[in-house]
């Protein structure tokens, strides 16, 4: 039986599938190149799960390198998180984004063919969608041109394996299209770590609770939305974790070479929903200020979660509430 290989696993989502697959008895090797993580988060995994996983500090877009993973450790299966993710980064630095999304992505699948890997389960993102023209978002929403060359990444990444895995049938391959992640670990011992200013909602929030901010501002407030702030699928982070086990386990029963999947809620909240349900758990008030919107945001998005629930029998669990309770506990530890 050999290991399963996490990419990025010391990431904000990579951390909780870790904790969750070690808890189920797997076998797992994780690999980062610390670039948006820290070893804090290794020791974080074994004193929620009392297990070392181990570990290999490595650049996934040098195939060589990549190599040395795959000649001294059996991997049966990857579950491929290794990214940059920040989205206004990657309009500034577009390159940077192909070169480190796209070459990891093409060594992880060129690897999986030549040490015989079975299973492979890629971090896909909503932001293929784009602006849905139609809600709830399902799978056959048509994919629309990315807002970002990060989004870029995702949808090309998905269309190489599509293609590779016609080319090498042996591997069976998900796509998991994340919705918006958010919440941490229920031992508050991981979580989100944005690295400099919070790009992204929730850690913006918890940010401003703690002093570390000023203010929150809400990216606009005049949108066509009952309350005119942006709606979302927020999804707590352990149900998106798990999301990627049961997908890993599916890998064996399917009949097809590559599938793909939403994995959200199946609701939409709002900006103003967030900060009510933060200042209610939380029982403090917020300090924020509806500004002017934020250029490419998308006005509303949730998914439609039918595929998953049917056919991988994965359902959300936990509730809003939930997720900024745990992305509060979090904070509060650092
Ligand atoms: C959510 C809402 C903002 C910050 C991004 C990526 C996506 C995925 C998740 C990686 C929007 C509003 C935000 C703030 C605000 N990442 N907001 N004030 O943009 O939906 O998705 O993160 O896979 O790919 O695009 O998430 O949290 O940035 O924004 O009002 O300080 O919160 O306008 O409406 P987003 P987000």
């Amino acid at each position: 039986m050999g290991k399963i290989l996490v990419t990025g696993g010391l990431g904000f989502i990579g951390s909780h599938t870790v904790v969750e697959l070690l808890e189920k008895g797997e076998e797992v090797l994780v690999a980062d190149n610390l670039s948006n993580s820290s070893m804090d988060v290794l020791e974080g995994i074994k004193k929620i799960t009392g297990k070392n996983s181990d570990f290999v500090n490595v650049d996934l877009a040098d195939f060589e390198k990549s190599r040395t993973i795959f000649e001294s450790n059996e991997i049966d299966s990857i579950i491929h998180f290794a990214a940059s993710k920040a989205v206004g980064e990657s309009v500034e630095k577009p390159l940077l984004y192909y070169r480190n999304n796209l070459n990891s992505m093409i060594n992880m699948l060129e690897l999986s063919r030549e040490f015989k890997v079975g299973k492979f389960v890629f971090s896909s993102s909503c932001t293929v969608y784009g602006e849905p023209d139609q809600l709830p978002v399902s799978e056959q929403t048509p994919v629309k041109k990315a807002e970002s060359p990060y989004g870029n990444t995702k949808q090309i990444g998905e269309e190489i394996i599509i293609d590779f895995v016609k080319s090498h049938p042996k591997l069976k391959a998900i796509s998991l299209r994340y919705f918006n992640p958010i919440g941490a670990h229920d031992t508050a011992l991981i979580g989100e770590l944005p690295l400099g200013v919070p790009a992204n909602l929730v850690p913006y929030i918890t940010q401003t609770a703690a002093g570390i901010r000023e203010s929150l501002s809400v990216f606009g407030g005049d949108y066509n939305t009952p309350d005119g702030t942006c709606i979302r699928d927020y999804i707590h982070v352990v149900d998106l974790a798990n999301a990627h086990i049961i997908a890993l386990d599916h890998c064996d029963r399917m009949e097809e070479s590559y599938d793909y999947f939403n994995v959200g809620t199946g609701s939409g909240t709002s900006v103003l929903e967030v900060i009510n349900s933060f200042e209610k758990v939380s029982d403090q008030k917020l300090n924020y200020e509806i500004k002017d919107r934020r250029p490419g945001d998308v006005e509303k998005t949730y998914a439609d979660t039918t595929k998953a629930n049917s056919i991988l029998g994965w359902k959300a669990e936990r509730d809003l509430d939930n997720m900024m309770a745990t992305a509060w506990k979090w904070q509060q530890t650092l």
